[in-house]
């Protein structure tokens, strides 16, 4: 740590007896420590690690009022010897700290991020379960804690990290609904931030969506809704005859760890890919020629999520049956072998903890 060292105060009994691992609802239990620091005076100090519990804060903070807030998602994975990994954390390091800059929030010191991360892995290690597809999902945030509602970034901050046991994010198939109406960002805002009011302001189409049997919205852009950009949990992939496709990343659109993997495996295995515009209306010709065999998301929590079919102008389209050979299959695979240790980390994307 900078300028304090790391406080421990352990709890004095766990929860872990408590919890059903073959059955968990996603991010709604937690492990038994949390990491705290806290931003005043220009510096972050008192990093410190107590048992999961709830904050005080006063009710005008700033978080209450302006939503300065911000997150990352991040997974912890066991291997079959009890050794623990996480996944590409630097992407989430970096990214964390280009969402506070874009959301007027201080950037994070790397010894605070990555001693607190290791630190609490280490301590809540049992709540990592061995087996593919069982993770600690990791969820590292920054809010505005200063007192007062007057409209202007404030100058406390509070850096937390939690962790919730977790499996799949999906239950069954994921179907969405192409937006046509709402729009999630626009150029010039905040889209590629992992901002909360990115998500607060998802969740009322979304409920809309859900009413007509969708599980996710994915975003097409604000000016025309021709072209598909995310979904909001996740980033979409399309293959159109034997090439991989996504849209380019943009001041609209998350830079998805699980994304840039999934295109440098790909690359890897000899698939084509493209990262470029795609049009709503090349799915929609893409279905009816055949061409266009898969459609799925991928994010930290989503992993990779095959999309069974979409909705577009009142009218659905559905895909194929997913094949083994498919290249979502294939890419979740190789991705899930190096997360849990399985395989070879051709670009050293594996940190033990
Ligand atoms: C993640 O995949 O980690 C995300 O942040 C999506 C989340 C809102 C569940």
């Amino acid at each position: 740590m900078q300028t304090t060292t790391l406080q421990i105060t352990k709890c004095e009994s766990s929860k872990i007896d408590q919890v059903n691992f073959d059955k968990l609802p996603f991010g709604e239990i937690f492990t038994d420590h949390m990491f705290i620091c806290d931003y005043k005076n220009g510096a972050w100090s008192n990093p410190r690690i107590q048992p999961y519990q709830p904050l005080q804060i006063a009710p005008s903070a700033r978080v209450f009022h302006y939503g300065q807030a911000i997150f990352e998602g991040m997974k912890a994975y066991k291997d079959d010897e009890g050794g623990v990994w996480l996944f590409r954390p630097d992407q989430n390091y970096e990214r964390i700290n280009k969402s506070a800059e874009r959301m007027a929030m201080p950037p994070l010191p790397k010894e605070y991020f990555f001693e607190g991360l290791h630190e609490l892995l280490r301590l809540d290690q049992e709540w990592i379960k061995p087996g593919i597809g069982n993770t600690l999902y990791v969820r590292p945030f920054m809010i505005a804690s200063q007192a007062g509602i007057i409209a202007s970034a404030a100058e406390e901050f509070t850096f937390m990290i939690i962790c919730a046991p977790a499996q799949s994010y999906f239950t069954g198939s994921v179907s969405v609904k192409i937006e046509e109406h709402y729009s999630r960002a626009a150029n010039g805002g905040f889209g590629y931030a992992k901002a909360a009011g990115n998500y607060a302001g998802q969740f009322y189409p979304t409920q809309l969506a859900k009413q007509e049997g969708f599980q996710q919205v994915v975003w097409t852009d604000a000016t025309e809704h021709k072209y598909i950009e995310e979904a909001g949990t996740m980033n979409i992939f399309v293959r159109l005859k034997d090439t991989l496709v996504t849209c380019p990343v943009s001041d609209r659109i998350l830079d998805g760890v699980t994304r840039k993997s999934l295109l440098q495996m790909a690359e890897d295995m000899g698939i084509k890919t493209e990262v470029r515009p795609i049009a709503v209306s090349e799915l929609v010709k893409g279905i009816a020629s055949g061409e266009m065999t898969e459609l799925f998301g991928a994010g930290t929590a989503a992993v990779v999520s095959p999309i069974s079919g979409f909705s577009y102008e009142g009218k659905r389209y559905e895909l194929p049956e997913l094949s083994k050979d498919s290249y979502a299959l294939r890419l979740k695979n190789q991705l899930m072998n190096i997360q849990y240790n399985r395989s070879e980390d051709p670009h050293g994307w594996r940190e033990q903890v």
